[in-house]
């Protein structure tokens, strides 16, 4: 794991913009897998900004997100879905059909987390997934556990996190939906490079235990240890110690 610091949460967007923006010049076709919340918010002004008036060319990109509720339908208020067409997709053009997400509304729950693991892989593998992590130390909705799951699942969220994404549903932790679908610790470990992102004094205590504790299932993100290839891009407050 690279630890990779910066000043602030800013500096932390422009440093990871720059990234992304290099890997789809290099890459027009580049698999990216996405995360949702109030960490990347930064990130994806950045390259709305940076994408402006056609700058940058997304039309062949191809993107994963990592998880969405269950019991919404896709793209619904609240949804991960009506988030990103919000903070990126609809400002920088990815088409809808590039734009991949797990359907929390399906009939078949089942069915749902199958068909995304085959999506994933048709798509040929991400090649840069970009993660958040809980204050608990979940990534994606893969919540501290006495196991994990490795592929795509069924997840029921832990009252931190429900509180944490009360944002989306006017405040009211008690809207959000309980259950959640989400990749795996497996599906997370086959995207060929990985950032993790933390800012803020509330993540610091997970980013030292994922940096430099032992790999548990009480701390999801510390799986990500076994990865060749993590950068864990942080400001000052969020930094280990
Ligand atoms: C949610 C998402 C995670 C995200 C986490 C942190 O629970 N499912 O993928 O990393 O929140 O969110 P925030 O950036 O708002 O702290």
């Amino acid at each position: 794991m690279t630890v990779d610091s910066h000043a602030d949460a800013p500096a932390v967007a422009a440093a990871l913009a720059s990234r992304v923006l290099d890997a789809v010049a290099r890459r027009p076709s580049l698999v990216l897998g996405l995360p949702t919340g109030r960490t990347p918010k930064l990130l994806y002004a950045e390259l709305r900004r940076r994408s402006a008036g056609g700058a940058a060319d997304w039309s062949a990109v191809r993107t994963f997100n990592l998880d969405e509720f269950v019991g919404l339908i896709s793209g619904e208020e609240g949804s991960y879905r009506d988030y990103m067409e919000r903070e990126l997709f609809s400002a920088v053009g990815i088409p809808p059909a590039h734009a991949g997400f797990l359907n929390g509304g399906a009939p078949d729950l089942d069915a749902e987390c199958d068909r995304y693991e085959r999506a994933i892989a048709e798509a040929g593998g991400m090649d840069l997934l970009i993660l958040g992590i809980g204050a608990n130390g979940h990534v994606g909705f893969n919540e501290p556990a006495d196991a994990l799951h490795a592929r795509t699942h069924r997840a029921s969220l832990a009252a931190a996190t429900r509180a944490s994404n009360a944002y989306l549903f006017g405040g009211d932790a008690q809207r959000v939906p309980a259950e959640a679908l989400s990749m795996g610790m497996a599906t997370i470990l086959r995207a060929r490079a990985i950032v993790l992102l933390a800012t803020g004094p509330e993540k610091r205590a997970a980013v030292t235990a994922m940096v430099r504790g032992p790999i548990r299932t009480s701390l999801p993100a510390s799986f990500l240890q076994l990865h060749p290839d993590v950068t864990v891009m942080v400001d000052r407050a969020a930094s280990p110690e």
